[in-house]
Protein backbone atom coordinates (compact mmCIF):
# COMPACT_ATOMS: atom_id res chain seq x y z
CA UNK A 1 0.00 0.00 0.00
CA UNK A 2 1.43 3.39 -1.06
CA UNK A 3 0.94 6.82 0.95
CA UNK A 4 -1.31 7.99 -1.05
CA UNK A 5 -3.44 4.75 -0.74
CA UNK A 6 -3.14 5.16 3.62
CA UNK A 7 -3.94 9.05 3.16
CA UNK A 8 -6.84 8.45 1.29
CA UNK A 9 -8.53 6.47 4.33
CA UNK A 10 -6.82 8.99 6.76
CA UNK A 11 -8.26 11.78 5.15
CA UNK A 12 -11.88 9.92 5.27
CA UNK A 13 -10.85 9.39 9.00
CA UNK A 14 -9.24 11.16 11.52
CA UNK A 15 -7.94 13.59 10.35
CA UNK A 16 -10.38 16.36 8.72
CA UNK A 17 -8.30 18.97 6.97
CA UNK A 18 -9.60 21.69 4.42
CA UNK A 19 -11.45 20.76 1.31
CA UNK A 20 -8.62 18.83 -1.09
CA UNK A 21 -8.23 20.80 -3.96
CA UNK A 22 -6.01 19.93 -7.13
CA UNK A 23 -3.72 22.16 -5.56
CA UNK A 24 -3.50 20.38 -2.37
CA UNK A 25 -4.88 17.77 -2.50
CA UNK A 26 -1.39 15.74 -2.83
CA UNK A 27 0.43 17.57 -0.16
CA UNK A 28 -2.58 17.09 2.52
CA UNK A 29 -2.62 13.13 1.55
CA UNK A 30 0.97 12.90 2.33
CA UNK A 31 0.94 15.33 5.80
CA UNK A 32 -2.03 13.36 6.84
CA UNK A 33 -0.48 9.71 6.55
CA UNK A 34 2.61 11.37 8.75
CA UNK A 35 -0.07 12.88 11.36
CA UNK A 36 -1.78 9.43 11.16
CA UNK A 37 1.55 8.26 12.28
CA UNK A 38 1.97 10.34 15.21
CA UNK A 39 -2.38 10.09 16.17
CA UNK A 40 -2.65 11.32 19.71
CA UNK A 41 0.32 13.48 19.96
CA UNK A 42 0.38 17.44 19.97
CA UNK A 43 3.27 17.95 17.31
CA UNK A 44 4.91 21.28 17.31
CA UNK A 45 5.50 22.15 13.88
CA UNK A 46 7.18 25.43 12.22
CA UNK A 47 6.04 26.44 8.83
CA UNK A 48 8.72 28.61 6.69
CA UNK A 49 7.25 31.47 4.38
CA UNK A 50 3.72 29.96 5.45
CA UNK A 51 2.11 33.32 4.38
CA UNK A 52 -1.15 33.85 5.35
CA UNK A 53 -1.33 30.22 6.87
CA UNK A 54 -3.44 27.92 4.11
CA UNK A 55 -1.54 24.65 5.83
CA UNK A 56 -1.04 26.40 9.45
CA UNK A 57 -4.35 26.67 10.62
CA UNK A 58 -5.85 23.67 9.46
CA UNK A 59 -2.77 21.94 11.34
CA UNK A 60 -3.63 24.06 14.33
CA UNK A 61 -7.64 23.07 14.10
CA UNK A 62 -5.96 19.64 13.90
CA UNK A 63 -4.90 20.27 17.26
CA UNK A 64 -1.05 20.61 16.71
CA UNK A 65 1.08 24.03 17.90
CA UNK A 66 2.31 25.84 14.66
CA UNK A 67 5.25 28.73 14.58
CA UNK A 68 5.02 30.57 10.83
CA UNK A 69 8.29 32.55 9.96
CA UNK A 70 7.52 34.68 7.13
CA UNK A 71 9.08 37.71 5.90
CA UNK A 72 5.92 39.57 5.09
CA UNK A 73 4.28 41.53 7.89
CA UNK A 74 1.07 41.53 5.93
CA UNK A 75 1.28 38.23 5.10
CA UNK A 76 1.28 37.23 9.10
CA UNK A 77 -1.25 40.01 9.94
CA UNK A 78 -3.57 37.62 7.89
CA UNK A 79 -2.46 34.91 9.47
CA UNK A 80 -3.47 36.19 12.65
CA UNK A 81 -6.51 37.20 11.72
CA UNK A 82 -7.37 33.70 10.27
CA UNK A 83 -5.95 32.01 12.98
CA UNK A 84 -8.42 33.86 15.35
CA UNK A 85 -11.55 33.13 12.82
CA UNK A 86 -10.82 29.82 13.15
CA UNK A 87 -10.39 29.45 16.96
CA UNK A 88 -7.12 28.63 17.02
CA UNK A 89 -5.08 31.39 17.78
CA UNK A 90 -3.75 30.34 20.92
CA UNK A 91 -2.01 27.68 18.60
CA UNK A 92 -0.66 29.19 16.03
CA UNK A 93 2.55 32.12 16.43
CA UNK A 94 3.61 33.99 13.91
CA UNK A 95 6.83 35.08 13.96
CA UNK A 96 8.65 37.53 11.28
CA UNK A 97 11.23 36.97 9.97
CA UNK A 98 13.99 35.85 7.08
CA UNK A 99 14.02 32.29 5.91
CA UNK A 100 17.99 32.96 5.96
CA UNK A 101 18.21 33.16 9.44
CA UNK A 102 15.78 30.84 10.53
CA UNK A 103 18.47 29.18 13.06
CA UNK A 104 18.58 32.43 15.22
CA UNK A 105 14.43 32.18 15.12
CA UNK A 106 13.97 29.24 16.40
CA UNK A 107 15.40 26.56 19.04
CA UNK A 108 17.65 23.64 17.09
CA UNK A 109 15.70 20.27 17.01
CA UNK A 110 12.58 21.60 18.51
CA UNK A 111 10.23 20.94 15.66
CA UNK A 112 8.18 17.64 14.53
CA UNK A 113 6.81 19.00 11.02
CA UNK A 114 8.96 21.72 9.22
CA UNK A 115 7.06 22.98 5.71
CA UNK A 116 8.94 24.73 3.36
CA UNK A 117 6.26 25.44 0.63
CA UNK A 118 7.24 27.92 -2.60
CA UNK A 119 9.66 29.29 -0.74
CA UNK A 120 13.02 28.06 -1.48
CA UNK A 121 12.36 29.59 -5.29
CA UNK A 122 12.04 32.79 -3.81
CA UNK A 123 14.96 33.31 -1.53
CA UNK A 124 18.07 34.57 -2.13
CA UNK A 125 20.07 31.06 -1.09
CA UNK A 126 18.17 27.82 -0.99
CA UNK A 127 21.09 26.30 0.76
CA UNK A 128 20.91 28.02 4.38
CA UNK A 129 17.46 27.95 4.57
CA UNK A 130 17.33 23.74 3.82
CA UNK A 131 20.15 23.53 6.51
CA UNK A 132 18.38 25.70 8.89
CA UNK A 133 15.41 23.66 8.62
CA UNK A 134 16.86 20.58 8.95
CA UNK A 135 18.54 21.98 12.20
CA UNK A 136 15.09 22.92 13.62
CA UNK A 137 13.58 19.02 13.23
CA UNK A 138 13.87 16.63 16.30
CA UNK A 139 15.49 13.65 15.14
CA UNK A 140 12.75 11.55 13.65
CA UNK A 141 11.15 14.74 12.76
CA UNK A 142 10.17 15.37 9.06
CA UNK A 143 10.05 17.79 6.32
CA UNK A 144 7.61 18.85 3.70
CA UNK A 145 9.10 20.97 0.92
CA UNK A 146 7.28 22.05 -1.84
CA UNK A 147 9.20 23.14 -4.55
CA UNK A 148 8.74 25.11 -8.41
CA UNK A 149 9.15 22.33 -11.00
CA UNK A 150 11.42 23.46 -13.79
CA UNK A 151 9.75 21.38 -16.55
CA UNK A 152 6.34 22.68 -16.49
CA UNK A 153 7.63 26.06 -16.47
CA UNK A 154 9.61 25.30 -19.75
CA UNK A 155 6.10 23.30 -21.33
CA UNK A 156 4.07 26.24 -20.01
CA UNK A 157 6.21 29.10 -21.90
CA UNK A 158 6.30 27.33 -25.39
CA UNK A 159 2.11 26.32 -24.96
CA UNK A 160 2.31 30.07 -24.82
CA UNK A 161 4.07 30.67 -27.74
CA UNK A 162 7.34 32.34 -26.00
CA UNK A 163 9.97 29.44 -27.24
CA UNK A 164 12.49 31.62 -26.78
CA UNK A 165 11.57 32.09 -23.09
CA UNK A 166 11.01 28.11 -22.88
CA UNK A 167 14.82 27.80 -24.37
CA UNK A 168 16.50 30.05 -22.01
CA UNK A 169 14.49 28.55 -18.81
CA UNK A 170 15.41 24.94 -20.14
CA UNK A 171 19.28 25.71 -20.58
CA UNK A 172 19.66 27.69 -17.35
CA UNK A 173 21.04 25.99 -14.65
CA UNK A 174 18.68 27.59 -11.95
CA UNK A 175 15.98 27.29 -14.00
CA UNK A 176 15.15 30.85 -13.84
CA UNK A 177 14.16 32.84 -17.16
CA UNK A 178 16.25 35.41 -16.04
CA UNK A 179 15.86 38.76 -14.40
CA UNK A 180 12.04 39.38 -15.15
CA UNK A 181 11.02 36.18 -13.96
CA UNK A 182 9.29 35.88 -10.72
CA UNK A 183 10.96 32.95 -9.48
CA UNK A 184 14.83 33.00 -8.50
CA UNK A 185 14.89 28.94 -9.53
CA UNK A 186 12.93 25.98 -10.23
CA UNK A 187 14.30 22.14 -9.36
CA UNK A 188 14.20 19.07 -11.17
CA UNK A 189 13.53 15.92 -8.57
CA UNK A 190 16.97 15.34 -8.53
CA UNK A 191 18.22 18.55 -7.63
CA UNK A 192 15.71 19.16 -4.91
CA UNK A 193 16.30 16.00 -3.49
CA UNK A 194 20.23 16.75 -3.33
CA UNK A 195 19.56 19.78 -1.91
CA UNK A 196 17.73 18.19 1.20
CA UNK A 197 20.18 15.18 1.53
CA UNK A 198 22.93 17.76 1.65
CA UNK A 199 21.71 18.98 4.75
CA UNK A 200 21.38 15.61 6.37
CA UNK A 201 17.39 14.90 5.41
CA UNK A 202 16.60 11.62 4.27
CA UNK A 203 13.99 11.93 1.10
CA UNK A 204 11.50 9.56 1.80
CA UNK A 205 8.63 10.28 -1.25
CA UNK A 206 8.42 13.23 -3.77
CA UNK A 207 5.61 13.46 -5.54
CA UNK A 208 4.19 15.97 -8.32
CA UNK A 209 1.65 18.82 -7.26
CA UNK A 210 -0.39 20.17 -10.23
CA UNK A 211 0.20 17.44 -12.88
CA UNK A 212 -2.67 18.37 -15.09
CA UNK A 213 -4.20 21.07 -13.22
CA UNK A 214 -2.46 23.99 -14.88
CA UNK A 215 -2.16 22.66 -18.32
CA UNK A 216 -6.52 22.17 -18.54
CA UNK A 217 -9.37 24.08 -19.90
CA UNK A 218 -10.95 25.84 -17.07
CA UNK A 219 -14.53 24.44 -18.27
CA UNK A 220 -12.83 20.82 -17.40
CA UNK A 221 -11.07 21.94 -14.78
CA UNK A 222 -13.85 23.55 -12.58
CA UNK A 223 -16.22 21.33 -14.40
CA UNK A 224 -15.41 18.15 -12.85
CA UNK A 225 -13.02 19.02 -9.32
CA UNK A 226 -13.72 15.81 -8.01
CA UNK A 227 -12.39 13.91 -11.41
CA UNK A 228 -8.86 16.07 -11.27
CA UNK A 229 -8.44 15.95 -7.66
CA UNK A 230 -8.26 11.97 -8.19
CA UNK A 231 -6.51 11.75 -11.10
CA UNK A 232 -3.83 14.20 -9.71
CA UNK A 233 -3.49 11.86 -6.95
CA UNK A 234 -3.08 9.05 -8.92
CA UNK A 235 -0.42 10.37 -11.30
CA UNK A 236 1.43 12.25 -8.46
CA UNK A 237 4.02 9.48 -7.66
CA UNK A 238 4.02 7.47 -11.06
CA UNK A 239 7.05 8.95 -13.42
CA UNK A 240 6.59 10.57 -16.31
CA UNK A 241 3.94 12.46 -15.11
CA UNK A 242 5.12 13.56 -11.49
CA UNK A 243 8.32 15.20 -13.06
CA UNK A 244 6.29 17.17 -15.51
CA UNK A 245 4.21 18.55 -12.63
CA UNK A 246 4.13 22.71 -11.92
CA UNK A 247 5.43 21.95 -8.17
CA UNK A 248 7.32 18.90 -6.72
CA UNK A 249 6.80 18.03 -3.08
CA UNK A 250 9.44 15.91 -1.01
CA UNK A 251 8.91 14.67 2.00
CA UNK A 252 11.63 14.23 4.29
CA UNK A 253 12.98 13.13 7.41
CA UNK A 254 15.70 14.02 9.82
CA UNK A 255 17.48 10.76 10.66
CA UNK A 256 16.43 9.29 14.29
C1 LIG B 1 4.31 31.87 -2.49
S1 LIG B 1 4.12 32.26 -0.81
C2 LIG B 1 3.82 30.68 -0.10
C3 LIG B 1 3.04 30.74 1.15
C4 LIG B 1 2.72 29.39 1.79
N1 LIG B 1 3.93 28.66 2.15
C5 LIG B 1 1.86 28.57 0.88
O1 LIG B 1 2.32 27.55 0.36
O2 LIG B 1 0.70 28.92 0.69
C6 LIG B 1 5.78 32.59 -0.32
C7 LIG B 1 5.86 33.09 1.09
O3 LIG B 1 7.23 33.11 1.46
C8 LIG B 1 7.47 34.32 2.13
N2 LIG B 1 8.90 34.62 1.93
C9 LIG B 1 9.52 35.00 0.80
N3 LIG B 1 10.85 35.13 1.00
C10 LIG B 1 11.05 34.81 2.31
C11 LIG B 1 12.19 34.76 3.12
N4 LIG B 1 13.39 35.04 2.64
N5 LIG B 1 12.03 34.40 4.41
C12 LIG B 1 10.81 34.10 4.91
N6 LIG B 1 9.69 34.14 4.19
C13 LIG B 1 9.81 34.48 2.90
C14 LIG B 1 6.55 35.34 1.51
O4 LIG B 1 6.30 36.44 2.35
C15 LIG B 1 5.30 34.49 1.27
O5 LIG B 1 4.43 34.53 2.38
Amino acid sequence: MTRLDRVEQTTRGRFTGPPLTPRTAVIWSVLAAELDRRAGDELTVLDVGGGTGGFAVPLAQAGHRVTVVDASPDALAALTRRAAEAGVAGRVRAVQGDGDALAGLVAPASADLVLCHSVLEVVDDPTPVVTALAAALRPGGAASVLVAGRAAAVLARAMNGHLDVAAALAAAPDGSAGPRDTLRRRFDADGAAALLRAAGLTVEEIHGVRVLADLLPAAVADGQPGALVELERALAARLPYRDLAAQLHLFARRPA
